[in-house]
């Protein structure tokens, strides 16, 4: 080979090498979600995050703060599990990003978002967390509710949002190269997307919103589904509902929850789509299922959530029998209890995962978020540890960026 060719190659090499830096500089984001107070039971620090996979890692989280004279403060139990966590991801990493997570119900937020004062003790506790805790992003989890009819949270949101903004662009000024930015969750319930969200306002406002895979897992037997289930209506009933047909398709699936999103105004890059690492058990009675099938697992059944690294061992006792829910495309497990019961696990695994990475990739979501990185089987005790965290990773890093095909305007 000669030396000309031989330069020429590693030039190629070069520049090839240069081009997926700069493709990675503009990839989607994998988030990885740390609750303390799930994690440290079972003995995970987050030491053990693995950053070499996030790009951001969500702090589970605060919990609403405390009105005290005019200001509002956060519990100091919160800040120190916050602070440990950001340290040890700073110490390893430069290029993670830490996001503050919030929580609170309905109406926790409105009463703050509604009044002048508290929206400014609100905002300045919140401008605290990213100034002297040093968090890169915070994001608020506003627990709405469905109820017909009232409802305040769609026009108090956007105003503390707004303020927020305001405070985090200042913020974001006060340190070069430090862009602070604003986190919302998403519902993903079918009748509290147009209910309670100024879609529209909301994504204009913030950087992202984590669509929460938890707010649907009650409508379907499969707790994340993407397609709703069809209702086949009774023959008398369709004679009564002419014009309805002979069956419904109810709109619960994520396949149409998270287009609501984008139909109403949310362009899909912000959107973060969130994926739970836990399946869902239910107990019903045997006899209530021969009679309504799979329906049985809705009404009254109380559900209870079962992280994957238990689920994993849980599933693989005797007794077990495995399906494949076709509309939710997800697989379940049933087994007989003792006096006419039975119980049935809902979970992912990689075969659901691969469908809803297509969903993510065909939709062009801006990347996808976990809950929690712990609920994995970190400890590798059903084979291979962290087997969707490593799946769900390897589908986000495939997927080519946008810049690759087209320039965004906005
Ligand atoms: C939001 O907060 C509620 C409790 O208010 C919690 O159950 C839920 O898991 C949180 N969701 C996310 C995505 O953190």
């Amino acid at each position: 080979m000669s030396a000309k060719l031989l330069a020429w190659i590693v030039l190629v090499l070069v520049l090839v090498a240069d081009f997926f830096d700069l493709s990675m500089a503009q990839s989607k984001k994998f988030v990885c979600s740390y609750s303390p107070a799930k994690a440290n039971p079972i003995g995970y620090q987050p030491e053990y995050i693995p950053l070499e996979v996030c790009t951001h890692v969500i702090f589970k989280s605060f919990d609403f703060p405390n009105f005290v004279g005019r200001q509002m403060l956060f519990s100091d139990n919160d800040k120190i599990a916050f602070s440990r966590v950001l340290t040890s991801v700073r110490k390893r990493s430069n290029a993670v990003r830490v996001v503050a997570s919030i929580k609170g119900s309905s109406r926790d937020f409105t009463s703050t978002a509604n009044t002048l004062v508290r929206r400014k003790a609100f905002v300045q506790a919140a401008v605290a967390l990213l100034l002297e805790l040093d968090a890169d992003a915070i994001e608020l989890n506003w627990s709405v509710i469905y109820s017909s009819g009232l409802n305040t949270d769609r026009s108090t949101m956007v105003s503390l949002l707004q303020d927020l903004r305001q405070a985090l662009n200042s913020a974001s000024k006060s340190i070069k190269n430090r862009n602070r930015e604003l986190w919302f969750r998403g519902s993903l319930h079918p009748n509290v997307i147009p209910e309670s969200y100024n879609v529209f306002d909301i994504c204009d406002l913030v950087d992202h919103v984590t669509l929460d895979p938890d707010t649907a897992d009650n409508l379907e037997s499969a707790h994340a589904p993407l397609y709703g289930t069809p209702i086949v209506l009774p023959v008398q009933a369709q004679a009564f509902i002419r014009n309805l047909g002979s069956v419904i398709n109810p709109e619960t699936g994520f396949y149409t929850t998270t287009q609501r999103w984008i139909d109403e105004g949310c362009p899909p890059k912000k959107l973060l789509f969130g994926i739970g690492l836990h399946g869902v058990r239910k107990a019903y009675s045997a006899s209530l299922r021969s009679l309504v099938g799979d329906r049985a697992t809705l009404g009254p059944a109380e559900a209870k959530y079962l992280e994957y690294y238990e689920l994993c061992k849980t599933i693989r006792e005797a007794g077990w029998n495995y399906a494949w829910d076709q509309y939710g495309t997800m697989p379940y497990a049933t087994r007989a209890l003792q006096n006419g019961m039975e119980e049935r696990i809902s979970y992912e695994d990689l075969n659901s995962l691969r469908y809803k990475m297509d969903m993510v990739v065909g939709k062009r979501f801006g990347g996808i978020y976990m809950d929690y990185v712990h609920s994995d089987d970190i400890y590798g005790s059903c084979g291979q540890a962290y087997p969707l965290t490593s799946y769900l990773s390897s589908r986000v890093r495939s997927i080519p960026s946008d810049i690759g095909f087209a320039i965004e305007w906005n």
